[in-house]
């Protein structure tokens, strides 16, 4: 057998989502039938070398051959360094991943990618310019279950997609957060929408924007209202609307994201002419969907399928970033710029329907 190419990281930040990431690229990618490529963490980058250093010891079993850097500046000098993944909260993901592909490093960051859709662009130009890889870190679209809701949306034994609704909550205990904590804080883009919202959203996107009838067709309505929470303005329940009725596709997405409720069940619908399939939450990393076939309103025929597999779902998007780096592709196809450009474009909207406001300086494009 061939040996797998083998990606080398540099991570930035020891945050808690870097500790996910990480123990994932660390599990073994044959667990999950995966021999093409596989990872190596080179580097680890924090604003303190301790920290760097504990995050080596605690996730990597205190690997020697991990360099750890008190600076994220470090990890983008390091030659053993092929792609840096970026860990920090949403309004510096735009610096750090800029200063990434500034040193011609590949780039898997965070979701939301920006905090804004101009500064996506601004870094869609410059790793354009330079030449490397970049992806928003959406975890979900790699994951096997929502590669198989895919093909069967778009095999066409359900007929077209009509509506979709969609959820993602979490009770965060908001009062008993400091203020200054990235969920509360404007400056770091706090609140529901940039913060959960992508996952909703992200289904709509595979459902009705990547459905063929939709010829890539960006939406021809958002709709959207924000509730504020009084500590601090962020906004605490968002719900947005989101037509596609460009092309031949007619359907709409009901979407909502809230950090004061706990997450409802089934957390997608999406139904289609001729049946419905119905995803279980949370719906950012879902382990079943289930198929209803139906005649008007019957139902003939219902099939459920479960999904299984060593670690927590992060590695997916891993194995994504290795197959193209490893193909010299600028970006994926399973989730391309066009989607994360969708995705903050209806952000950008939401947030102007709902009157939120970053404060002067959180976004650094306008
Ligand atoms: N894909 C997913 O499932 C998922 C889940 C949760 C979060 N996320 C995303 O990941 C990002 C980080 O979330 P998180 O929950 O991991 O946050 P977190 O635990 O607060 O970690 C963020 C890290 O960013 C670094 N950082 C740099 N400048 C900072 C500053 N001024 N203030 C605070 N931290 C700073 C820190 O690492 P150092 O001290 O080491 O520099 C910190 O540990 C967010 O954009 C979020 O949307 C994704």
């Amino acid at each position: 057998m061939p040996k797998p190419f083998v990606l080398r990281w540099g991570i930035i930040s020891t945050g808690w989502i870097a500790n996910c990431f990480v123990t994932d690229l660390l599990v073994d990618p044959e667990t999950r039938n995966v021999t093409d490529v596989a990872h190596k963490v080179t580097a680890v980058g924090s604003r303190s070398i301790q920290s760097a250093e504990n995050f080596i010891a605690e996730n990597a079993k205190g690997d020697e051959s991990i360099k750890a850097y008190g600076s994220y500046a470090g990890v983008f000098a390091d030659p053993n360094v092929d792609a840096v993944y970026i860990g920090t909260p949403h309004t510096l993901h735009y610096e750090n991943a800029l200063d990434a592909i500034n040193a011609k490093k590949h780039v898997l960051c965070e979701k939301p990618v920006t905090a804004n859709a101009a500064e996506l662009r601004s870094l869609l130009a410059a790793a354009k310019e330079h030449g490397v890889f970049f992806m928003e870190g959406l975890w979900t679209r790699f994951q096997p279950l929502a590669l198989e809701v895919k093909k069967i949306s778009e095999s066409g034994v359900l007929g077209a997609p009509l509506a979709l609704q969609a959820d993602l909550s979490l009770d965060r205990r908001l009062h008993r957060l400091p203020k200054t904590h990235r969920l509360l804080d404007p400056a770091f883009g706090g609140g529901a929408l940039l913060a959960l919202g992508p996952y909703p959203l992200s289904w709509a996107i595979l459902a009705l924007y990547e459905h063929p009838a939709n010829q890539g067709a960006v939406p021809s309505n958002v709709s959207a209202t924000m509730l504020k929470t009084s500590l601090t303005g962020v906004d605490r329940n968002t719900s947005f609307m989101v037509t596609f009725a460009e092309r031949e596709l007619a359907a709409q997405a009901i979407l909502s994201c809230n950090i004061n409720v706990t997450f409802c069940q089934p957390g997608v619908i999406i139904r289609y002419e001729q049946g419905t399939i119905t995803i279980a939450a949370p719906i950012y990393c879902p382990k079943s969907f289930t198929v209803q076939y139906l005649e008007g309103d019957k139902v003939t025929k219902e099939e459920t399928r479960r999904f299984e597999y060593v670690g927590n779902g992060w590695h997916f998007e891993a194995d994504e970033v290795a197959r193209c780096v490893r193909d010299g592709k600028g970006e994926s196809s399973l989730w391309g710029h066009d989607k994360s450009l969708v995705e903050m474009d209806i952000f950008d909207e939401v947030r102007r329907q709902g009157n939120y406001k970053l404060p002067p300086g959180a976004e650094k494009v306008v």
